[in-house]
């Protein structure tokens, strides 16, 4: 029988084509050494609060909040009834020409946590389709004030912006843009901000690289104002490896933006929901951004959503012409999807209610002493940055080469020391959900000390 075939029927005789239960080979992983994996699995079966749990019942502390997302915790039980009660009420309904009140409500709520005057939400599903939603808005957006040549997109080296064409060109991680074709045309890119001579061991934001917003000038002299829509960062750049902005940076290139007429993007999609303190970023740093993404903390990752938040002048250009027509041409099936919506609206409440922003912003200075008293005096470690509730070590490579022994850390953290961390390169980064308890960073920080120890 064909594998294709739509009425299969499964017997004794028919084994190639049944489903294995414990085959891991079908499921092609994301961001995965595949072939490491499936030899020696880090399998997750459920989680609660900080902890993962394996399949055998293991228990693995949280040390990454997910993937910079379960802001709150896991298995949340006001977010698990809102999803249940969601489903249960209204399980889609389309958001093109129909619309549910979760969405609006949602959309309110982001817009009153939001800086100034961004105040409309456009949602998608992910952080990826977020930067891509930001980045057509803008282009859009000087084609309709009648400045159609604004084409150019600027991003920055070593900056992550998902996976989409828009992410990729206007990102700066290498291995993420070479095996991908020349991208979309006419963009170009910031230096980063990373000089570990001037800025080694920094708590919190390096003293050293405000000027290097400046670089805006040049790319500004080289392209011509006219021909640039927006700029787009990250307030910290997370999959990099932790590299926070410089102080003054972020202000600088606030100010450049205004003198050149160049919308700015701030990339919050792991900066947004009380990662740094404050319920974006830009609050922490005083600037504010034309456009914010985010994705991730929105729903505490329970369901996948991302959006953009745009300043009031932005959607307002759109509401012109007929008001029968469309005014932006841009949107996704799955736009505010209900369960998405229901899982937002609960954890915001229970954001708000736990003060879980403020709660990061005070354990700040704990978190920061436990990352640096833990892992400073460990040979081979070369740099410690810290900034809101994230920290990275860097640490030199050993014999295996460049690479090998990152990712020896996260099979020994996971192995030998149930922790969940993430590697860039020959750095960790760990960055736990807003609710770990000072006791809990303590073992969190001991932990990654004894990984970075024993891969030597
Ligand atoms: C700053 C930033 N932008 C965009 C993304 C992409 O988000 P997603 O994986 O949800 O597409 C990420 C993911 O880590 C991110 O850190």
């Amino acid at each position: 029988m064909s594998k294709t075939s739509a009425l299969r029927v499964v017997g004794a005789d028919d084994a190639a084509n049944t489903a294995i239960p414990n085959d891991l080979q079908a499921f092609w992983m994301p961001f995965t050494a595949n072939r490491a994996f499936k030899a020696r699995p880090r399998m997750i079966a459920r989680a609660k609060d900080m902890y993962y749990y394996t399949p055998e019942g293991r228990q693995i502390m949280d040390g990454t909040a997910g993937l910079w997302c379960s802001n709150a915790g896991h298995g949340r039980d006001p977010i698990v009834q809102a999803i249940q009660k969601q489903a249960a009420e209204l399980d889609f309904s389309p958001t093109f020409q129909y619309g549910h009140p979760k969405a609006f409500e949602l959309a309110s709520r982001i817009a009153a946590l939001a800086p100034n005057d961004l105040d409309h939400v456009f949602f998608c599903n992910s952080g990826s389709e977020a930067a891509d939603t930001a980045l057509k808005i803008a282009l859009a957006y000087w084609n309709v004030r009648g400045k159609g040549s604004k084409t150019r997109l600027i991003g920055r080296e070593r900056g992550y912006h998902g996976v989409g064409f828009g992410g990729i060109t206007v990102g700066g991680i290498v291995p993420n843009r070479k095996f991908f074709g020349t991208l979309l045309a006419g963009a170009d890119h910031l230096p980063h901000t990373y000089n570990r001579a001037e800025q080694a061991f920094s708590k919190g934001e390096p003293e050293w690289g405000a000027h290097l917003a400046d670089d805006l000038e040049r790319i500004v002299a080289l392209h011509d104002a006219s021909t640039i829509a927006a700029v787009i960062v990250e307030p910290m750049a997370g999959s990099t490896g932790v590299l926070p902005a410089p102080k003054g940076y972020l202000k600088r290139l606030r100010e450049l933006c205004d003198k050149h007429d160049i919308l700015l993007i701030f990339d919050e999609v792991i900066t947004g929901f009380g990662r740094l303190g404050a319920p974006f970023a830009s609050e922490r740093y005083g600037v504010t951004p034309d456009i914010i993404t985010f994705a991730k903390g929105v729903t505490n990752a329970v369901a996948p959503m991302g959006g953009v938040i745009a300043r009031k002048n932005i959607y307002d250009t759109f509401m012109t012409g007929p008001e029968h027509v469309v005014e932006l041409f841009h949107g996704y099936t799955y736009s505010a999807h209900p369960l998405a919506c229901a899982a937002g609206l609960a954890t915001l409440d229970l954001y708000r209610d736990e003060g879980l922003f403020e709660r990061s912003k005070a354990l700040e200075p704990v978190w920061a002493d436990a990352v640096f008293s833990a892992w400073r005096d460990i040979p081979g470690v070369l740099d410690i940055r810290q900034v809101g509730l994230t920290a990275a070590v860097d640490f030199e490579p050993n014999k295996g080469g460049v690479g090998k022994r990152g990712f020896e850390c996260i099979d020994r953290a996971f192995h030998d020391e149930g922790l969940m961390i993430r590697t860039a390169g020959d750095t960790i980064a760990v960055t736990p959900p807003l609710i770990v308890t000072e006791a809990q960073i303590g073992e969190l920080t001991e932990k990654v000390a004894r990984v970075i120890k024993a891969t030597a």
